[in-house]
């Protein structure tokens, strides 16, 4: 096994159908280790679904997910808890435990990991509380905090295991442009300094723009548009089309 499959995640011919709705027909992908990939797309495209597919919480219907060489659909339960230790993410609503204080959101998947050192978890928890820019708010609960840093512990929550891929479902939506931005430049700085493999889904072209190296359309299915970004934005009508709002629903 080369290094690179040990960090990337590989679709090849992936289908995958809920009753008569054929979400994905045939998308076909790799995400090369460290880079900022962002997946673009109509509501109900299927972008979601392709982060669920990566972790193992859907399974399709035919073609191959594999993740770390690994084909998903095929680890047992050990490996597949291996793999989520080794793969973070950023759900839309960041979803903390609400009676949990931050301390305990960010140690949870260290816990769940089997981690019992109460001095290495502080030691964890308060490194990534550092990297997110909320050092010494450990005791704080999800409540006390601000959307934007209620984010930003779901990002430090995410961080805590190490991971070696991240993935980010619409970190922005819904934040003021100061949270945005800095959501944006934590998602640049793990990709470069942690060479974190990312794969960010969003609906804001600005965020888009800024955090990747490399956009991605998906479109009826398949990954209509695949690129650098400066070459995919401006040269490929189908994202020019969807960026500027003139994007004929067509899924
Ligand atoms: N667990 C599920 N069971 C049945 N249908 C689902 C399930 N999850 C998603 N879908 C359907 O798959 C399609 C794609 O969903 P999703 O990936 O969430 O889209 P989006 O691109 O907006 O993230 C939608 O039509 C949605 O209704
Ligand atoms: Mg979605």
């Amino acid at each position: 096994m080369t290094e690179s499959s040990l960090h990337t995640v590989e679709f090849r011919d992936v289908h995958t159908r809920f009753g008569a709705n054929h979400v994905h027909r045939g998308l076909s992908f790799a995400l090369a280790p460290g880079e900022v990939t962002t997946l673009l797309g109509p509501s109900g495209a299927g972008k979601t679904i392709i982060l669920k597919l990566i972790i193992g919480l859907v399974r399709q219907s035919a073609g191959s997910v594999k993740v770390m060489g690994k084909e998903v659909a095929d680890l047992d339960a050990a490996t597949l808890t291996a793999l989520r230790v080794n793969t973070g993410m950023l759900f839309q609503g960041a979803a903390l435990f609400d009676s949990l204080t931050v301390f305990e959101n960010i140690a949870y998947g260290l816990r769940e990991r089997g981690e019992r050192d109460e001095d290495k978890l502080a030691h964890v928890v308060q490194e990534r509380l550092r990297m997110v820019g909320l050092p010494g708010i450990e005791n704080k609960l999800p409540s006390q905090l601000s959307g934007g840093q209620r984010k930003r512990i779901g990002l430090a929550r995410a961080l805590a295991t190490s991971p070696k891929i991240m993935l980010y479902d619409e970190p922005t939506t819904g934040l003021d442009p100061t949270s945005t931005r800095m959501i944006d430049d934590l998602i640049i700085a793990f990709a470069r300094e942690q060479k974190i493999t990312s794969l960010v889904v969003t609906h804001d072209i600005q965020s888009a723009r800024r955090v990747s190296d490399r956009w991605m359309l998906l479109s009826q299915g398949v990954i209509a548009a695949d690129g650098p970004v400066s070459q995919v934005s401006e040269s490929n009508p189908l994202v020019r089309d969807f960026i500027s709002g003139s994007w004929k629903e067509a899924v």
